[in-house]
C-alpha cells in the first residue's frame, strides 16, 4: 500500500508544442484545451489574479492591528517567500507545461498521497480565493451603490455569521446576495471560453493598474512623513507591533500575492509554455511587488496607521481630504473591476486543476470533459461556480482568507521541495528555465513559506485538520481505487 500511495508519475521530457497543438494526454479526435496565450496575455493573467482584495481590503486591517507603518516590511518579507516560490514554480511549468500546476509537481515529485494532498489544498486556493475575493467585491460593490443612494440593506449584503476573537457572532445578514451574484456572472464568462476569458482579462487588468498608479500620483502629495515614525510601533502582545506583528502582518499580506501561480495552470493553454511562463510567472509577480511597496508607503503616508483599519482602506485614506473626493468614486470603480479580475482567473484555475485530477483518475471523469464548442472544461466550471458561490454568500472574508493563505503556503512549499527532488531524480530532463542557487532559493523557499503557514494555522489549526480529512476520505473512497497510474 505504502508503494501505491507514494507511486510518482513519471515525466517524460516536454515536446515542444505550438499554437492550437492539443495538451498532452488527449486522445486523437477528443475535445481538448486549445493552445492560444502570448507571454503579454500570461503577464496581465498573473497581474489580474494577484491585485486585489490583498491591497484593496486587507493591507488596513493588517497595518492598524499588526505592522504599523512597517506593513512595507511585511510587504518585503512575503514577497521574498513568493520570489523563491516564484523561482521553483517557473522552472516547472517550463519543465511540464500541463494544467494541474502544483498538483501535477508533486505528482512527477512526491507520489500520488502528496499530489492528492496539495491538489485538496489548491481547493482552498482557487475557489476559496474566487468566494473570499468577491466578498470584498460585494463590500465596495455596496459602497458605490450606498454613496449612490441605492445600497443594499445588510441582511442582504453580507454573510450570517463571523469569527471575532475565535467567537462565532451574528451579523445581522442572511446572504452575501452581490458576492454570489459576481461569482455567477463569472463563472458564466468561463464556461464560454478561455480566450473570451483572457481577453476580459487584458481590459479590467488595464484599468486597474491605471487607477492604482492615479492613487500614487495624486496620494503622493498628500504624505505626511510624520505618519511613518514609529516605523515599527512598540509590541503590544502576541502578533502585534514590533518584528512580531511585521511578521503576522506579513502572513496577512501574503494574500496579497496570491495568483501569480495561476499562470501555471494556463500552461497547457499556453502558445510557447517552455518561454512563456517563467515570463508571465516572474513578470507578473515583480511587478505586483513595487506596486504594492509602493501603494503601502503612501497609504500609511496619508493617514495614520490606526485609521486605517477599514474594509476599504484605499477609499478610506481618501475621504480623509475633500480635495480627492473625485478620486474615491474612481478608485471604488477601479478596485471593481480590480476585484473580478481575481475571481476570474480563481475560477479559471481551479476547473482545469481538476481537470489534470480527473485524467489521472483521481477524481470522477466528468471533470474531465471538455465542452464540445466552447473546448473549456465545462462541468467542473459549473460546479465550482456554485460551491464558490455558496462560500462566497455565507462565509465572512477574515475566515476565508486565512483559509486560502493555509492552503497556498503548503503549495508553495512542496513546489520548492519538489523542485530540488526533480534535480536529483531526473537531472536528464530539459529544463528551460533552472532556479539560480537551487538549494538556497529552494530551502529557503520552503522554510518561509512554512513559517508563514504556522501564522494563522496556530489560531485555525481545527479547520484545516477538518479541511484534510474530508480530503483523505475522498481520496481513499475514489481517488486511490480509480487512479490511472496503477492501471
Ligand atoms: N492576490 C489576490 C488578491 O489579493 C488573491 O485578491
Amino acid at each position: 500500500m505504502l508503494k501505491n500511495l507514494f507511486a510518482i508519475k513519471p515525466v517524460g521530457p516536454a515536446p515542444h508544442v505550438d499554437a492550437g497543438e492539443p495538451i498532452e494526454g488527449s486522445l486523437d479526435g477528443e475535445a481538448t484545451l486549445k493552445r492560444t496565450l502570448t507571454a503579454r496575455q500570461l503577464v496581465f493573467l498573473g497581474i489580474g489574479a494577484v491585485i486585489g482584495a490583498g491591497i484593496f481590503v486587507l493591507t488596513g486591517q493588517a497595518a492598524a492591528v499588526h505592522a504599523g507603518p512597517a506593513i512595507m516590511l511585511s510587504f518585503v518579507l512575503a514577497g521574498i517567500a513568493c520570489a523563491f516560490a516564484g523561482l521553483c514554480y517557473a522552472e516547472f511549468a517550463a519543465m511540464m507545461p500541463v494544467s494541474g500546476s502544483a498538483y501535477s509537481y508533486s505528482y512527477a515529485t512526491l507520489g500520488e498521497f502528496v499530489a492528492w494532498f496539495i491538489g485538496w489544498n489548491l481547493v482552498l486556493e482557487y475557489m476559496f480565493a474566487a468566494s473570499t475575493v468577491a466578498v470584498g467585491w460585494s463590500g465596495y460593490f455596496n459602497s458605490l451603490l450606498t454613496s449612490m443612494g441605492i445600497g443594499l440593506p445588510t441582511a442582504l449584503a453580507a454573510a450570517p455569521l463571523n469569527v471575532v476573537g475565535g467567537e462565532i457572532v451574528h451579523t445581522g445578514g442572511l446572504i452575501n446576495l452581490p458576492a454570489v451574484a459576481i461569482i455567477a456572472a463569472i463563472s458564466g464568462l468561463c464556461y464560454v471560453g478561455i480566450t473570451q476569458s483572457a481577453f476580459v482579462n487584458s481590459i479590467i487588468v488595464a484599468i486597474k493598474v491605471v487607477v492604482i498608479l492615479m492613487f500614487v500620483a495624486f496620494g503622493l502629495q498628500y504624505i505626511n512623513p510624520d505618519n511613518w515614525v514609529p516605523f515599527i510601533p512598540e509590541n503590544t502582545g502576541p502578533g502585534q507591533f514590533g518584528m512580531d506583528g511585521v511578521v503576522r502582518g506579513a502572513a496577512v499580506v501574503f494574500f496579497a500575492y496570491i495568483g501569480f501561480d495561476a499562470v501555471s495552470t494556463a500552461a497547457g493553454e499556453a502558445k510557447n509554455p517552455q518561454r512563456d511562463m517563467p515570463i508571465g510567472i516572474l513578470g507578473s509577480l515583480f511587478f505586483c511587488t513595487i506596486i504594492y511597496i509602493i501603494v503601502s508607503a503612501v497609504l500609511t503616508g496619508m493617514l495614520p496607521y490606526t485609521e486605517l483599519g477599514t474594509p476599504k482602506p484605499v477609499a478610506t485614506a481618501l475621504e480623509a481630504y475633500p480635495k480627492l473626493a473625485w478620486l474615491k468614486t474612481v478608485i471604488e470603480i477601479g478596485a471593481i473591476a480590480g476585484l473580478s479580475s481575481v475571481i476570474l482567473v480563481m475560477l479559471m484555475g481551479q476547473p482545469r486543476i481538476f481537470y489534470s485530477m480527473s485524467k489521472d483518475g483521481l477524481l470522477p471523469k466528468f471533470f474531465a470533459k471538455v465542452h464540445p464548442k466552447h473546448q473549456t472544461p465545462y462541468i467542473g466550471t459549473i460546479l465550482v461556480g456554485v460551491f464558490a458561490a455558496a462560500l462566497a454568500g455565507f462565509l465572512p472574508i477574515g475566515l476565508l482568507g486565512e483559509l486560502v493563505s493555509m492552503g497556498t503556503l503548503l503549495a508553495f512549499a512542496t513546489v520548492c521541495i519538489g523542485v530540488l527532488i526533480l534535480r536529483k531524480t531526473r537531472p536528464d530532463l530539459a529544463r528551460p528555465f533552472r532556479v539560480p542557487f537551487a538549494w538556497f532559493v529552494c530551502i529557503a523557499g520552503a522554510a518561509a513559506c512554512l513559517y508563514l503557514f504556522w501564522q494563522p494555522f496556530r489560531e485555525h489549526w481545527t479547520l484545516m485538520v477538518g479541511w484534510t480529512v474530508i480530503g483523505m476520505l475522498i481520496y481513499f473512497g475514489y481517488g486511490y481505487r480509480h487512479s490511472k497510474l496503477r492501471k
